[in-house]
C-alpha cells in the first residue's frame, strides 16, 4: 500500500482533478509531482531554510518566539530546552507568507539574505498551487470552483510556513519527532530534505511517505474535513526520527484566519439525507480546544 502519486502534468483536467478527490475521500494525503513549481526554487527554499538552521543559536533567537506572544510566529527550540521530558527532538519557525497585511518580516530570518525572496516566490506558486487544488475539491463536493475558498475566507485565507528541524535521535523509541495528530487548517503542502519520516495512518497501519526531491506531500487538515461535512479525510500522520541524519521538513498551512468561523457548507446541507456531521466554531476556539484535548463535537 501506497500514499497515491498524482502528477499534475495531464492534458485531461478532468482525470486529475478526480484523482485529487478520490485521494482526499481514501487517504487525506497524496503527493503531487509535475505541479509546476521549479524543482530549483524548492531546492532554495530547503537550502536557505536549511542555513538559517545551522546558525549558532544565539542568531536564531534574534526571531524567537516573544514570550508572551498568543500566536505561533517566531522560532523555538524545543530540542534545547525540553530535553530532559525527551518528548520534543524538534525546534521550529512559523511565519506566515500570505496575504502581505498578514505578514511580520520580523519573524523571517535575515540570513541568508535570499532567505526572503526565495519564501516570497515560493509563497505565490503555493498559493497557485493550493487554489487549483481547492477548486478541484470544491467540484468534487457538486459545488461551484470557488466553494472552498469562499467557505475558508476567500481572499483572506492565511498560508503558514513552518519549518521542522528535527536532529538525529539515538534512541527511536523515547522519542517521535511529531505525534500522531491531524493537521487542524484546511490542507498542507509539505516538502523535506532526503531524510524520509513522516507516515500516514491507513487501515490500521502506518504507511511510509517516499517525498521525491521535488514532489509535494499534500495533507487535509481538520478545516477541510469539517467543511466537507466529513467527504475528505483529515488524514492522521506522524513524523519519526533518524538515528544518524537530521531531519527537516517544510510544510505550509492553508487556514481561515482565526476570527474566521467554519463548519459544514450550507450548500452541502440539503434534504434529511445530508445532516451537518459537525458544528461550527471560530477557528481559534477550534485550535484552543484542539490543543487542551477538550471536545470538538
Ligand atoms: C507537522 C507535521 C511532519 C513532518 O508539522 O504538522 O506533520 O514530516 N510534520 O515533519
Ligand atoms: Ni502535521
Amino acid at each position: 500500500m501506497e500514499v497515491p502519486i498524482i502528477s499534475l502534468s495531464n492534458p485531461d483536467e478532468e482525470l486529475m482533478a478526480r484523482a485529487v478527490v478520490k485521494a482526499s475521500e481514501e487517504w487525506g494525503v497524496f503527493q503531487v509531482v509535475n505541479h509546476g513549481i521549479p524543482a530549483e526554487l524548492i531546492r532554495r527554499l530547503k537550502e536557505v531554510g536549511t542555513e538559517f538552521f545551522e546558525l549558532p543559536e544565539r542568531e536564531k533567537e534574534v526571531i524567537a518566539k516573544p514570550e508572551d506572544s498568543m500566536d505561533v510566529e517566531g522560532y523555538r527550540t524545543k530540542f534545547k530546552k525540553d530535553l530532559e521530558g525527551r518528548d520534543a527532538w524538534v525546534d521550529h519557525l512559523f511565519h506566515r507568507i500570505w496575504p502581505p497585511s498578514r505578514v511580520s518580516y520580523r519573524f523571517w530570518p535575515k540570513n541568508p539574505p535570499e532567505y526572503r525572496e526565495v519564501n516570497e516566490e515560493y509563497a505565490s506558486h503555493i498559493k497557485k498551487l493550493s487554489e487549483k487544488i481547492m477548486e478541484w475539491l470544491s467540484e468534487g463536493l457538486g459545488l461551484r470552483r470557488e466553494a472552498l475558498k469562499e467557505g475558508l475566507g476567500g481572499e483572506a485565507v492565511e498560508y503558514l510556513m513552518k519549518i521542522n528541524y528535527y536532529p538525529p535521535c539515538p534512541d527511536q523509541d523515547l522519542v517521535v519527532g511529531a505525534p500522531v495528530h491531524t493537521d487542524v487548517g484546511a490542507i498542507t503542502f509539505l516538502v523535506a530534505n532526503e531524510v524520509s519520516g513522516l507516515q500516514a495512518f491507513k487501515d490500521n497501519q502506518w504507511i511510509d511517505t517516499k517525498c521525491t526531491t521535488s514532489g509535494i506531500i499534500v495533507i487535509i487538515g481538520d478545516q477541510f474535513r469539517r467543511m466537507s461535512n466529513g467527504k475528505y479525510k483529515s488524514a492522521e500522520h506522524r513524523a519519526t526520527m533518524d538515528k544518524e541524519k537530521t531531519r527537516i521538513s517544510w510544510p505550509v498551512f492553508v487556514e481561515s484566519s482565526l476570527d474566521h468561523e467554519f463548519g459544514p457548507l450550507p450548500e452541502l446541507i440539503t434534504g434529511d439525507d445530508n445532516a451537518p456531521k459537525f458544528k461550527p466554531f471560530v477557528y481559534k476556539d477550534y485550535k484552543f480546544r484542539k490543543l487542551k484535548k477538550l471536545a470538538l463535537d
